[in-house]
């Protein structure tokens, strides 16, 4: 038998197995489809509305009599949050709600690897099942629009394409375990600065070719069970009663089966939102009774304004995703805080990690020579996994950047710590503004330069922390926070080997750091095992692989919404008049250089490119074929980027744009020969007069690189 023929034998076989599964899928729907219709045959339409709205803080009614239990939710995003009282956001006090705290969105997208995000959602569901969820409010994955935004953190990327391979597989994993996941929020919510009443104006290009992508592939491919409607308003009407987003794009267009659950206290009416495709109204504080999707429903269905099998759908969906979840069969018992859960935030974080200058050479350091290193900053010794407004967790353990430090060198150097700068500002605090939290400290500066003086290594520990990088706040600009700069400058002064390490969530102004230091690392706010994976980096155990998954501008001025100032917005209007020139898009298309690049990360070994092919298919497909060298002395992994450019468009279109990707580990001197696919999507834009895709007939360059900026090889096709 030849090779073909054994492969033919195979894909029969995979479709074979493919059949099967979704006959049996098919099979079990129609019994759940049977099941649910005789529950609803029995329910009073009283029943049915108290379903639609929150009964406490995370949670709506179930049907106690047909053993139907309450939807359960929690959140979020870093883990799964502590348990809270059933009416008050204080903490129920368990001694059994300590978890894993995972890497946050940004730095899940930095592992450009969708396995990661497939590892984080089961992980998550597991969590999720031995706290007994049955919806996870996560992922979250609004584009990174507006660099200052307080949820970038929490968010993935600028880019819809890196946006939607990770959000599938964060569905997929989560959904796994028998827990929904709740993707969110939908849509074009990139600011917190009145995140409740502003108005977004986006044409409907910019929606489709970037702010809805993610949210259509983790439907359409990741089969998310619900989705969490965003606070804002997109072109005049708030996204819990927006006919256009939530009937006609979501559920007709995309096809979407489960529950829209509105963002807590995020409802504005009765009427208008339940016919515009609305589910589960949910929020903060009762009387529950009083809500819109509560008393004032049921008398509008009396009163005839809202018919009752716009109820039944809402019931029907809602039912779909508890047998899916809570009811299902072989119901996982689920897993909390075990070492498996903690090493898949390790192997998440340890992907995540971004080198970002090396220019020496002093990383990885070399342990046999290093007798004493100071490791100065407050983020050398501060945990991440709580703080500010968004969603944390009881983390059970969290490894300090000092903690890692030690545990890794302690035997070998003499490891000591000065705090070099003070954190003073909370989230909370009203006149946090007027306060001098970037004043440097310079009793503190003084103590860390007189330890700098007498190391061999200095590991500045810098960046921002859950208070600065806020859910409900977007930060005021790019700078450094706490008079860091100061620090930086005043330790680099005394001692050659700073290595500048960087906890954050967002892109920051790293000028001057870039311009007088060497050795620079992004680490992120890494989860529970953010500090053994920073000395792991450091040490070389760990070859960083982590690329950015958002430019980082030189200016605020430079980046699109301040460039054509339409942030803060005017009058509660935030004006996309940038449309798709979102992110890379738009400094790639405008020629302005950032300081660094999305999709840029280096790594302690190098890769060549050669040989590229592109393989014109049937239609409007290509392959693209590249051979990839680990030249280095390493092993590593490299993430190859396709880029694909439309010669002479007949509409405005971005530079360059990703379109496939893949993330490559490779041996010292190991080659491959990587195979990515582009189809008909990948060389698409949005022709808002067809309402349609259109891929245009022409010439198209296909870029390959390892960076949005650094592209090693190219060619053109014309379909
Ligand atoms: C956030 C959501 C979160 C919800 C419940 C809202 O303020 O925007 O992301 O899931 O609170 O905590």
């Amino acid at each position: 038998m030849n090779r073909r023929s054994i492969t033919y034998m195979f894909l029969g076989g995979l479709l074979l197995l493919l059949a099967i599964k979704t006959n049996a899928q098919n099979a079990l729907n129609k019994v759940t489809e049977a099941k649910i219709t005789s529950v609803m045959k029995k329910m009073t339409l009283e029943e049915k509305i108290a379903m639609l709205h929150g009964n406490a803080l995370f949670s709506s009614e179930g049907v106690k009599r047909f053993g139907i239990p309450e939807v359960s939710c929690d959140d979020g995003p870093l883990g799964i949050r502590d348990e809270v009282l059933r009416f008050d956001w204080k903490s129920a006090g368990w001694t059994t709600d300590s978890a894993t705290f995972f890497p946050n969105g940004s730095a899940i997208a930095a592992t450009w690897n969708p396995l990661m995000a497939f590892k984080y959602g089961i992980t998550l569901g597991k969590e999720a099942n031995a706290r007994k969820k049955t919806v996870m409010l996560s992922p979250a994955f609004n584009i990174c629009r507006m660099p200052l935004c307080g949820r970038t953190y929490e968010y993935y990327s600028e880019d819809p394409y890196l946006n939607s391979q990770l959000a599938i597989q964060s569905v997929r994993g989560i959904q796994s375990q028998h827990v929904a996941a709740c993707i969110k929020h939908f849509a074009a919510n990139n600011q917190e600065l009145d995140r409740s009443e502003v108005n977004t104006i986006v044409d409907s290009r910019t929606l489709n070719e970037i702010y809805f992508p993610a949210f259509k592939a983790a439907v359409q491919e990741g089969n998310a069970w619900s989705i969490m409607s965003a606070y804002n308003k997109i072109n005049g009407y708030w996204c819990s009663e927006n006919d256009f987003l939530l009937n006609k794009t979501l559920k007709d267009k995309w096809g979407f089966k489960g529950v829209v659950i509105s963002d807590w206290g995020g409802v504005h009416s009765t009427v208008a939102a339940a016919k515009s495709g609305l589910d589960i109204e949910m929020g903060s504080g009762g009387p529950y009774e009083n809500w819109y999707f509560a008393n004032p429903l049921l008398a509008a269905v009396k009163s005839g304004e809202v018919s009752e099998s716009i109820i039944n759908d809402k019931v029907r969906r809602i039912l779909r995703m508890i047998y899916r979840t809570a009811l299902s069969d072989n119901h996982p018992v689920g897993s909390i805080a075990t070492k498996a859960n903690s090493k898949a935030a390790y192997e998440i974080a340890a992907e995540s990690v971004v080198l970002l200058k090396n220019d020496q050479n002093l990383l990885p350091l070399k342990k046999e020579t290093i007798k004493s290193i100071a490791v100065i900053g407050d983020n050398a010794t501060r945990t991440f996994a709580q703080g500010g407004f968004g969603a944390g967790v009881k983390a059970k353990y969290e490894i300090t950047a000092l903690a890692g430090i030690k545990s890794r060198f302690g035997k070998v150097a003499d490891v000591k710590f000065a705090q070099g700068y003070q954190a003073n500002y909370s989230a909370g605090d009203k006149d946090r503004e007027s306060k001098n939290y970037n004043e440097p400290n310079q009793n503190l500066i003084d103590e860390a330069v007189a330890l700098a003086k007498t190391t061999d290594v200095a590991i500045l520990c810098i960046g921002s922390n859950r208070e600065y990088e806020s859910e409900g706040n977007d930060r005021k600009n790019l700078t450094l926070p706490f008079g860091e700069q100061a620090l930086v400058n005043a330790v680099s002064a005394v001692n050659k080997n700073v290595i500048i390490v960087i906890m954050a969530g967002a892109p920051y102004d790293l000028n001057e750091i870039e311009k007088s230091n060497h050795t620079i690392v992004w680490s992120w706010f890494n989860g529970s095992e953010a500090g053994n994976v920073l000395a792991d980096v450091l040490t070389g155990v760990v070859n960083p692989s982590g690329k950015l998954p958002f430019t980082f501008p030189a200016s605020l001025q430079d980046s699109p919404a301040f460039a054509l100032n339409t942030y803060p917005s005017q009058n509660l209007t935030a004006n996309y008049s940038e449309g798709v020139l979102v992110g890379y898009r738009w400094y790639d298309t405008k020629k302005i250089k950032p300081i660094y690049n999305f999709g840029y990360g280096l790594s302690y070994t190098t890769f060549s490119y050669k040989n590229l092919k592109v393989i014109k298919k049937s239609g409007k497909q290509a392959i693209v074929n590249i051979t990839l060298t680990n030249i280095g002395k390493r092993a590593g992994a490299e993430v190859v980027q396709v880029y694909v450019k439309q010669e002479k468009p007949t509409v405005e279109r971005p530079e360059k744009e990703l379109k496939a990707f893949k993330k490559v580990y490779l041996k010292s001197g190991e080659s491959k020969v990587i195979t990515l696919s582009l189809n008909q999507a990948s060389f698409s834009y949005f022709d808002e007069k067809k309402n349609d895709w259109v891929a245009d007939s022409g010439k198209y360059d296909i870029l390959v690189g390892s960076s949005s900026a650094d592209i090693r090889s190219s060619k053109s096709i014309v379909l």
